[in-house]
């Protein structure tokens, strides 16, 4: 299947605006010989602008971490999807585990972002994965099927289509612990197993990115394997050096 790999840095709460600005510089510089996969960024917010500036007409996309299941309104310190349009974010995360675990997101609001993201005219990322509570229990299948379907019954099948997925088991993520290429290729075949029962064209066509402590010495061998395109990084994408490796592995 002819799937480009995405390899996306999720910078999360992190840097300033200064080193912001440097680690572009960093990612700009080596971009150019990135054949095989496409790159992007998610930095914090109040960075889009100067990413944008710094970004457009370079092979690197940009996008936000999180959105406002709102157009618009009375919604104190949330961003909609049509201001993040206004800095021409091509992707937004959804439903990543910090999201979900540390401010509640449940599956209905994570679904619902999902939807208004596409009708702003962007990508959305959509995160899923288990913890390790759940792996150990043995319901890793389960606890991925359920968050998918939420996206589904809310969207309804082909947009999903539309979208990434990003599997995260959450016990790899920062933690150093990666899951081994096996574990992650089992996961993903059975995302994309999950897909097929509804549409094999949406399930052949996703891309599906693993998420979890990768890095440059692991993402080559994470990277190889069938169902896994891309990578969404966190700690590895915050230096230039370390992610365009990851990006140079997906070829
Ligand atoms: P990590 O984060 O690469 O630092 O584990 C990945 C993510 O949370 O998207």
């Amino acid at each position: 299947m002819d799937r480009k790999p995405l390899i996306a840095g999720n910078w999360k709460m992190n840097g300033s605006r200064a080193s912001a600005r440097s680690l572009l510089d960093g990612v700009l510089q080596g971009v150019q010989s990135v054949k095989a996969a496409e790159v992007a960024v998610c930095p914090p917010f109040v960075y889009l602008a100067d990413v944008e500036a710094m970004l457009q007409g370079s092979p690197v996309a940009w996008g936000a971490q999180n959105l406002s299941p709102e157009e618009s309104g009375a919604f104190t310190g949330e961003i909609a999807g049509s201001m993040l349009n206004d800095f021409n974010c091509k992707y937004v995360i959804v439903g990543h585990s910090e999201r979900r675990t540390l401010y509640g997101e449940d599956d209905a609001l994570v679904a619902k972002k999902y939807a208004v993201a596409l009708e702003a005219g962007l990508i959305p990322i959509l995160c899923i994965g288990e913890t390790l509570e759940e792996r150990e229990k043995g319901i890793t299948e389960d606890v991925c099927a359920r968050q998918l379907k939420a996206v589904i019954d809310e969207v309804g099948i082909a947009k999903l289509g539309e979208g990434v997925i990003a599997y995260e088991p959450v016990w790899a993520i920062g933690t150093g612990k990666t899951a081994t290429p096996e574990q992650a290729q089992d996961v993903h075949a059975f995302i994309r197993s999950q897909l097929a029962t509804e549409d094999q064209g949406v399930a052949d066509k996703v891309r599906i990115q693993y998420g979890g402590s990768m890095n440059a010495g692991n993402a080559k061998e994470l990277l190889a394997m069938a169902d896994i395109d891309g990578g969404l990084i966190g700690g590895a994408s915050l230096k230039a050096e370390d992610f365009l490796a990851i990006c140079t592995a997906a070829g």
